[in-house]
């Protein structure tokens, strides 16, 4: 009797110690709080909590479950000094309240939960009063109330609808060759995203490196939640006005993309894989005999000898220093693959000095860790060691100097065949072990982080070009980003417009998808279509799998080589443009290609799934791209105001849809009335010639201010103020039109050349045009019927005018 009372004891002892180990622990009652210069201390029994308030409309949440804070670096942050904020408190018997300008946050005495509000005292998100923070083991977890009508946006690079209400998400970086629109995760891991209600939005960004989960509502309708399996809880909350706000904001913390070189604006060339030597001698002459614009061939894992990085194959490539030369001499740039798996293989130069100099990951018990890849067993390196990246970034040197201009970081989630290494293996973190369970997401990262550093310090004066599959909140820093291995599919293209949209709310301004698709081939109809978008990518790349048939813009017949031809040469046409909408992602932070509701966030439209495929690029520029097969005519929502058809001589009013005929050859674009769009003539390649003339296309019928960004395009002076601005200004009246120049600001002095002034949208010649204050000489002035515009031609002193022309 007593002995099965024991036994009975026994077995409800362990069923509630199992019980107690699988439910999370709370924060109980408010107990203290330490007010401090940037925030507070608040006190729940032994559990604390740290609110740190960087910026008026910047928090900082981290918890201390039992008093034991995390510590180490911040992989991610790229701005640890912030000016903090003044604040005020006040209390009751409920609540404590800190404010500052933009942002109140109202602890709950009991239980511990926060909420935070707008300036307007609005609520903006809120702790689910029964849960809020928790923890259980080593897994940390933050509960929110799933507010009515709420939805987000972000996470990075993740597949389905942009809006992420209602589904789960997981950040562990993996490799999944020709994924579908439901895979995840996938090659990154950006822990950030933009919580939206009736128009009023807040960011967070959860700091933690270890596989982590985010369940936007997912099965319920009264919490989400975000938690990782280890490492710190550790968030920040944005309370910006808008979604730009936030934006700007969250790339100010994580760290912007530094201006690119311009080079890598243009339209690259990638295939898996052109070799020998003389097939990529003739892909370049058949590039520039077809007068289709290029500026970036790849090669892929076949330059190396036996797939060790950094050399070359002495068969195929016998002279790469010539073969560059060669190629640069045509205006080729000249990109090679890395991967981080470094063959074992003694005798090979990387693999003996990565040994020596102790840089390979290791397992607990000192033996190098060896996963296979490309070549065979490879080790990896330790790149959170700052010895190891600096070991890694000098690796570049010999390329370099054989004129090899950029380098694309591939298989760095990292992917090893069997998908991902034991969870064993460690890094060195400021000379203590770390599991790989931290670092894993951040592997590509800080690989992309020992490459551009390497380049920085080898090639001071240039600036780097880097691409990287894998990547974590900040890489855009180091790198450009591509979404890896798609499909040839139309669903893929939509999967491509989509994802790249994710990942410019979340950061990443420099992304493309592999135009045409990385596996499977593309249908004619397709590869043209996709060629259409990807000139409106940030990143534009051609690229496919070694058992695909050719894909180059010629590959698909004379009429698809002419319409490829046509967008590329736009591409080029418009990089005055799009190099001021770069310059605004590097300073600003506001992405190049933007969604619909991220520029008109007032209406609701924008926030339905079906106007996704729509975009802006730039400021000004609305692309509507057709991305089912058989489609011929396209249904757009151009939101409120008025936008120009780019093709023809036609106005559209805004807030409504429009239906737009969109034959294979066609890409519907608009223009928002008020903008100015400089473009320059077509260029077989970015640096060919010096612009002689710059168009200024003028759309009236709003006031809007627009500006030209330029500098050198390839150095870091303009850091050191060697760029310039040139603003413009439409206004337009019932009667008159004025378009004004503002006088050239900044030291660059860009070459001798010629304004041509391109008023859009007239049914006749003005019937008085006045520059400043004279007269418009008749020669410099004309009027086309057909295009409905009036061209002035003026030469650009970098001072200030003003053309005006009276209807
Ligand atoms: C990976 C990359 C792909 C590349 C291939 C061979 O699948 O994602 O772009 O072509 O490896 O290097």
């Amino acid at each position: 009797m007593r002995l099965r009372f024991v036994l009975a004891l026994l077995a409800g002892m362990l069923l509630l110690g199992e019980k107690a180990m699988s439910q999370y622990r709370f924060l109980g009652n408010l107990t203290g709080i330490d007010f401090q210069k940037d925030g507070a201390l608040l006190r729940c029994g032994d559990d604390l909590v740290r609110l740190t308030l960087l910026a008026p409309d910047l928090a900082r949440i981290t918890l201390a479950p039992e008093g034991r804070w995390h510590s180490g670096p911040d992989y991610a942050i790229a701005r640890a000094e912030w000016p903090g904020a003044t604040f005020t408190v006040a209390e009751n018997a409920t609540h404590v309240m800190l404010k500052t300008t933009a942002l109140e946050i109202r602890i709950l005495r009991s239980p511990c939960r926060l909420a935070f509000y707008d300036a307007g005292g609005n609520l903006l998100n809120q702790d689910e009063e029964a849960f809020g923070l928790g923890w259980e083991g080593k897994e940390v977890a933050v509960f929110k109330s799933l507010l009515a009508g709420e939805r987000f946006y972000g996470l990075g690079e993740k597949t389905g609808g942009l809006d992420r209400r209602g589904s789960e998400w997981q950040m562990w970086n993996s490799d999944i060759p020709a994924y579908s629109d439901r895979t995840d995760p996938l090659y990154q891991s950006h822990p950030f995203f933009i919580g939206m209600r009736a128009g009023r939005g807040y960011g967070i960004f959860f700091n933690n490196t270890h596989r982590s989960f985010f369940n936007m509502g997912a099965g319920n309708h009264r919490v989400y939640s975000f938690r990782a399996e280890g490492g710190a809880l550790d968030y920040f909350f944005f309370a910006g006005n808008t979604m730009k706000d936030i934006i700007r904001r969250y790339s100010e913390l994580v760290g912007r993309m530094p201006l690119p070189p311009k080079w890598a604006l243009g339209y690259q060339q990638c295939r898996w894989s052109y070799f020998p030597e003389s097939e990529v001698r003739q892909l370049a002459r058949t590039f520039r005999e077809k007068k289709i614009p290029a500026d970036v061939i790849y090669l892929d894992i076949h330059h190396m000898d036996g797939y060790r990085c950094f050399t070359f194959d002495a068969q195929r490539f016998p002279d790469p220093a010539g073969l560059l030369a060669d190629l640069r001499q045509q205006g080729f740039k000249v990109v090679t693959i890395s991967d981080p798996g470094i063959k074992v293989d003694p005798g090979y130069a990387v693999y003996e000095s990565g040994l020596q100099g102790d840089h390979f990951i290791k397992f607990p018990d000192g033996q190098p860790y060896i996963g296979d890849v490309w070549p065979g067993p490879s080790h990896f390196t330790n790149y959170t060691k700052p010895e190891s990246r600096a070991w890694w970034g000098d690796l570049h040197k010999d390329f370099l100097d054989k004129g090899i201009a950029g380098f694309w970081n591939d298989m760095n989630e990292p992917a090893v065949w069997g998908r991902e290494a034991p969870l064993l293996v460690e890094f060195d973190e400021n000379g203590r072990k770390v599991s790989i369970k931290k670092i894993h997401n951040v592997f590509g990262h800080l690989m992309a982080q020992a490459t551009y550093e390497g380049l920085r310090r080898l090639r001071p004066q240039e600036r780097p070009f880097i691409l990287t599959r894998a990547g974590f909140a900040g890489t855009q820093r180091w790198a450009a980003s591509w979404t890896g291995d798609n499909v040839a599919s139309f669903e893929h293209l939509e999967v491509a417009i989509r994802m790249c949209q994710s990942m410019s709310v979340s950061g990443i301004p420099f992304v493309g998808a592999d135009v045409g698709g990385f596996a499977e081939t593309p249908t004619t109809e397709l590869f043209v279509r996709w060629m259409q978008v990807g000139a409106f990518t940030p990143f534009f790349r051609t690229h496919t799998h070694i058992n695909s048939p050719d894909q180059e813009p010629w590959s698909f017949g004379e009429w698809a080589e002419e319409v490829n031809r046509k967008y590329i040469e736009l591409r080029y046409r418009l990089l005055p443009y799009t190099y001021t909408a770069f310059h605004q992602a590097a300073v600003e932070g506001v992405p190049i290609m933007r969604p619909l509701f991220l520029e008109f966030p007032e209406e609701a439209e924008t926030y339905q799934g079906h106007n996704h495929t729509t975009y802006l690029w730039g400021n000004d520029m609305l692309v509507a791209p057709v991305t089912r097969a058989g489609e011929r005519i396209r249904k757009v929502y151009l939101p409120a105001g008025t936008w120009y058809d780019f093709w023809e001589n036609k106005t559209y009013a805004g807030g409504n849809y429009i239906y737009v005929d969109a034959p294979v050859e066609k890409l519907p674009l608009f223009v928002r009335a008020g903008a100015v769009l400089p473009m320059g003539e077509v260029l077989q390649y970015v640096e060919e010639k010096p612009l002689t003339q710059i168009d200024l296309h003028v759309y009236p019928g709003a006031e809007r201010t627009s500006v030209l960004y330029e500098d050198d395009g390839r150095s870091f002076e303009y850091a050191d103020g060697m760029m310039s601005l040139t603003s413009f200004k439409v206004t337009t009246k019932a009667k008159n039109v004025t378009f004004s120049l503002a006088g050239r600001q900044g030291k660059y002095a860009p070459p001798a050349r010629d304004y041509r002034i391109i008023l859009h949208g007239q049914s006749n010649a003005p019937k008085l045009a006045s520059l400043d204050a004279g007269k418009v000489a008749a020669a410099d002035l004309s009027f086309e019927a057909g295009a409905g515009t009036v061209t002035v031609r003026l030469r650009d002193d970098g001072k200030a005018h003003t053309l005006r022309f009276d209807f």
